[in-house]
């Protein structure tokens, strides 16, 4: 890094580390995002044995040794969860929470894996409202312990490892622990990111000395920072598994940080840590051209909204139009913003609310539901449908936040299992509550805030142990039977229309990995268009401006990573706009 930003970051953190100004009066000092993936110049990796593309170097290289010596895609799984967890902490971690998708190469089938967060058994629909009954302010209720889930990402790790792994678990660690207690080179984003956020982190001890003192310490010193206490964690893991996580000293810490969170308290108790399970559930898959493509079911709403938002495309000409054409971005809005009305009125949790994923994605539904999308015509509203079910249908609309943070990796192994995972803590630093190295998720305010709209309830409402309504859309894409890609991102609600672009890019376009994730954003889903700032996409601005459309312009920082399966070759991509590489042999 250079001297000049060194010099101005630790000044930085300093003034910030000491007077805990107020983040927006505060400018970065270097951009956390590069949107100019298009420029980036990358071509494919590619590879004949197997591939892993992840969001940081260090993780990616992690995965990448654990497959090097013949380990299984799971098995590189948890190598890479454990060191993203050191290096990208602001997204994902043992903290949080996350969604598999696993084929499984030898059986010909793929399995679907519910490693997400769940509510305390205290929690009550109106966990998130003032005493008015009206929705709190995001960050009032998002920083402390009154947004944390029970983390399910250990649970994950080893369920994941039981079933697909072929190494000992032991020998997983090896990489993140020896990084914790060596120390790591801080990442540009990483830092920009603390900067930015640096008020919020101020406000409890164990962050703040890490991210703050801790981080000022290594800049001074170079830029390696050392994290002892996550080390010693992964070692109580790797020893007992993750009951040493659910139960004991870990536990009880977790519970004291969430339940003594200094002016906003959560109600975790340790039997809600002891009882957390992770559940297999049904893949949400839908046909698309000669693909079938397969996404994570309820409490996601990714794997049915991407099938939506793609079986809508299927009755419209956007393969023959191509990505110059403003009629292909038209559609592609108009469609997910008809996907985005029935995930908030129907998605949530479908072990507490029945949800009709068949019925959405019904390709007689779309089909009618099509019939509303016009070339070059702006949809004028979008509503909830009313797919076939033999349950009540009647919930409330409600749009829950959910900020980018997140990230997604993707590997393939040497025996041809495939792997595509989406994890998170939620919002970028989760919660800012710091337990033994690790952040804790705010997962729970993927919730919706209301309980209630018109006297109709919510289906994504709080209720005790129930897991809060995700975007994550890991996807892998069968052909024949046989997998031929596998992708996914991370950002809140935008991973939906990310993850569905990539794949009309890829399926339609007949894009690489590389140039389809390079490909600038367009999104729309509740009627403004999202136009990539800095790209080739701002050209059709005024022409959607032209049909009607409110148009913003902005960062839309995805962090897609994709392989695609191709007869006898791997073909990799990694999103230049966060730090991610692809790796294979
Ligand atoms: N917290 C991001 C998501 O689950 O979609």
């Amino acid at each position: 890094m250079r001297r000049a930003i060194l010099a101005g970051l630790i000044g930085f953190l300093l003034t910030a580390a000491a007077s805990a100004q107020p983040a927006s009066d505060l400018v970065a000092p270097e951009p956390a995002t590069r949107p100019a993936a298009e420029n980036a110049g990358r071509q494919p990796v590619t590879a004949e044995k197997w591939l892993v593309a992840a969001a940081n170097p260090l993780a990616a290289e992690a995965g990448a040794a654990i497959l090097r010596k013949g380990g299984s895609a799971a098995d590189a799984a948890v190598a890479v969860q454990l060191v993203l967890g050191l290096v990208e902490p602001q997204s994902s971690g043992l903290g949080g929470g996350a969604f598999v998708l696993h084929w499984d190469a030898e059986a010909k089938r793929l399995v679907t894996l519910d490693g997400r967060e769940t509510a305390p058994r205290a929690a009550t629909p109106i966990l998130f409202q003032d005493e008015k009954g009206e929705p709190l302010k995001f960050y009032d209720a998002v920083v402390g312990g009154r947004s944390v889930g029970v983390p399910g990402t250990p649970r994950l790790l080893e369920a994941l490892h039981a079933r697909f792994g072929t190494l000992p678990w032991a020998d997983l660690f090896g990489t993140a622990i020896e990084l914790a207690e060596e120390g790591f080179q801080l990442s540009p984003r990483l830092l920009a990111l603390v900067a930015e956020d640096s008020a919020r982190l101020a406000r409890y001890p164990a962050t703040r000395d890490y991210f703050l003192s801790g981080f000022m310490r290594a800049l001074a010193e170079g830029g390696r920072i050392r994290n002892p206490a996550y080390a010693e964690t992964l070692k109580a893991l790797r020893d007992r598994g993750a009951d040493a996580f659910y139960s004991g000293a870990i536990a009880a810490d977790i519970v004291a940080a969430v339940r003594e969170a200094e002016g906003n308290p959560g109600a975790m108790v340790l039997q809600d840590l002891a009882a957390y399970t992770v559940k297999e559930r049904e893949p949400a898959c839908a046909p698309y051209r000669l693909y079938l493509v397969c996404g994570m079911g309820p409490p996601s709403s990714g794997g049915v909204a991407v099938g939506q938002i793609l079986g809508l495309l299927a009755e419209t000409e956007i393969a023959s139009f191509g990505p110059d054409d403003v009629r292909s971005w038209q559609l592609f809005g108009d469609a997910t913003r008809l996907a985005f009305a029935d995930r908030e009125r129907y998605l949530a949790d479908s072990d507490f609310v029945p949800v009709p994923v068949r019925g959405l994605l019904d390709p007689a539904y779309l089909s009618a539901r099509a019939a509303a999308l016009e070339p070059g015509r702006r949809l004028e509203e979008a509503e909830a449908g009313e797919p076939a079910w033999d349950h009540a249908l009647n919930w409330a609309e409600e749009p829950a936040l959910e900020l980018p943070s997140t990230s997604h990796f993707v590997i393939v192994d040497g025996e041809g299992d495939v792997l595509s995972m989406t994890t998170t803590i939620e919002n970028q630093f989760g919660s800012r509550l710091m337990v033994r190295g690790f952040l804790l998720n705010n997962e729970l305010t993927d919730f919706s805030f209301r309980s209630h709209r018109g006297g109709v309830p919510v289906a994504n409402r709080v209720e005790p142990g129930k897991r809060p309504r995700s975007s994550m859309a890991p996807t892998i894409v069968l052909k024949d039977g046989e997998p031929v890609l596998a992708l996914g991102s991370p950002g809140g609600s935008q991973i939906i229309p990310y993850v569905a672009q990539a794949l009309v890019a890829m399926l339609d376009w007949g894009l690489d990995a590389q140039a389809a994730i390079d490909l600038p954003h367009l999104t729309n889903r509740f009627g403004t268009f999202d136009v990539e700032a800095g790209t080739s996409a701002e050209r059709f601005v005024p022409m959607l401006k032209a049909m009607g459309y409110e148009v913003k312009t902005g960062e839309l920082n995805s962090g897609l990573h994709a392989v695609a399966i191709r007869p006898g070759r791997l073909e990799g991509g990694a999103d230049a706009r966060r730090e991610g590489i692809a790796i294979g042999e």
